[in-house]
């Protein structure tokens, strides 16, 4: 193993885990998942925080377990380190041993190490082969994907995964090069992608190669298929009380992310029903609302944080909420049936967290 590259600071660490306490700090036992171990940065202060937490990281990239297990030695007697994709999850778990968690974890993307590694491709700033691969034991490489994909696969992979409205333009230029010569460098890719797109456009919104690297690595390491599914899994897993917590990093990650949630906070009854029927009422209630942003102090420090988005969740009994508003909203109606006949009752007690129209992008 080598020497740690760059230095890595875990993004929102103190909201993440103030969001989990409430979940870990219950009973003898809690179990926490670390989705995304990375560098351990999360994880290791989840494991100070909580003396009786067990942890269960997951990463697919062998390299980030290696220094993680180096990391978290002193707590070995409660970590398990798996070498998984996170949709995996339930299998990890029923190999272990553990049916259902109290804690879960999502911190997207590409860790520091990654990015910062010269000879894995993921950075369009150094040149390095084009590899690009979180799990370097499996699965192909963006130079298969560079030099295999027909013009239509490689422009909607640039404009759905990279947002890149010149996808087109990048893509021929790309078939064009490959005819001559195999695209095997991330430098020669970057140069290809700045010289297809009009000089103006390289003039804003940072580095012009910045998109197509993105979709790439979400394209090798089929990022969004595998969050698809993960995220209702570990949902799925959490106790009554349990916590998720998601960063994501761009928008199609927060997308996915707000999709699993709306669809747990929301009732599953018909909706001009007065009372919510058994087992279709919310399973979870928000603890974000909308996507939590970064402050100024954490961009300025930890300048990955810049583009990081938070949502967070808990896992609800849906029976004795719906009897517990029950109970609220009875003496009420007796009160509203006396002076405003005719009137719906809204529930004052409400903290409105069921849903999610509180705006997007609320600032810390
Ligand atoms: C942003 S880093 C996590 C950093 C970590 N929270 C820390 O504090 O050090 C994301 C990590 O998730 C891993 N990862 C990304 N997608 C994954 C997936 N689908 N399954 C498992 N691990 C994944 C990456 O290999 C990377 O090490």
């Amino acid at each position: 193993m080598g020497e740690l590259r760059g230095t890595h600071v875990p993004v929102l660490l103190e909201r993440c885990l103030e969001l989990l306490a409430p979940a870990l700090d219950r009973g003898d036992r809690t179990i926490h998942v670390d989705a995304t171990l990375g560098l351990a940065g999360h994880a290791e202060a989840v494991l100070q925080r909580h003396p009786r937490t067990v942890l269960i990281g997951l990463d697919r990239d062998t390299e980030a377990l290696a220094h993680a297990r180096v990391r978290l030695a002193r707590f070995a007697d409660r970590v398990h380190l798996e070498h998984a994709v996170y949709d995996e999850l339930p299998e990890v778990l029923a190999r272990l041993g553990y049916p259902a968690i109290d804690g879960v974890l999502f911190d997207l993307g590409v860790s520091s190490l990654q990015l910062d590694a010269p000879d894995r491709g993921f950075a369009y700033a150094q040149d390095a082969p084009l590899d690009m691969r979180m799990d370097q034991t499996r699965g192909v490489t963006a130079e298969e994907v560079v030099n295999t994909y027909s013009h239509p696969d490689l422009a909607r992979v640039l404009r759905v995964y990279g947002e890149e409205k010149f996808a087109p333009r990048i893509a021929s230029a790309i078939l064009r090069e490959r005819e001559r010569a195999r695209i095997t460098s991330s430098a020669r890719l970057a140069e290809l992608v700045r010289e297809s797109i009009p000089a103006p456009a390289r003039r804003t919104g940072g580095h012009p190669a910045k998109r197509t690297f993105q979709a790439l690595r979400i394209e090798v390491n089929r990022e969004l298929a595998a969050l698809e599914s993960a995220l209702p899994a570990a949902l799925d897993k959490l106790t009554v009380g349990g916590r998720m917590v998601v960063l994501s990093y761009h928008s199609l990650e927060d997308r996915l992310t707000k999709a699993a949630l709306t669809d747990r906070v929301r009732s599953k009854g018909p909706v001009d029903l007065p009372v919510e029927l058994p087992g279709s009422g919310p399973t979870f209630r928000l603890l974000s609302r909308g996507a939590e942003l970064p402050g100024e102090a954490e961009v300025a420090a930890n300048p990955r944080a810049a583009s990081v988005r938070l949502r967070a969740a808990e896992r609800i009994d849906p029976d004795a909420e719906r009897q517990g508003r029950a109970d609220r909203e009875r003496p009420r109606r007796r009160v509203r049936a006396m002076h405003q006949p005719g009137t719906g009752s809204a529930d004052p007690g409400s903290t409105g967290a069921g849903t999610d129209e509180e705006g997007e992008g609320r600032r810390r």
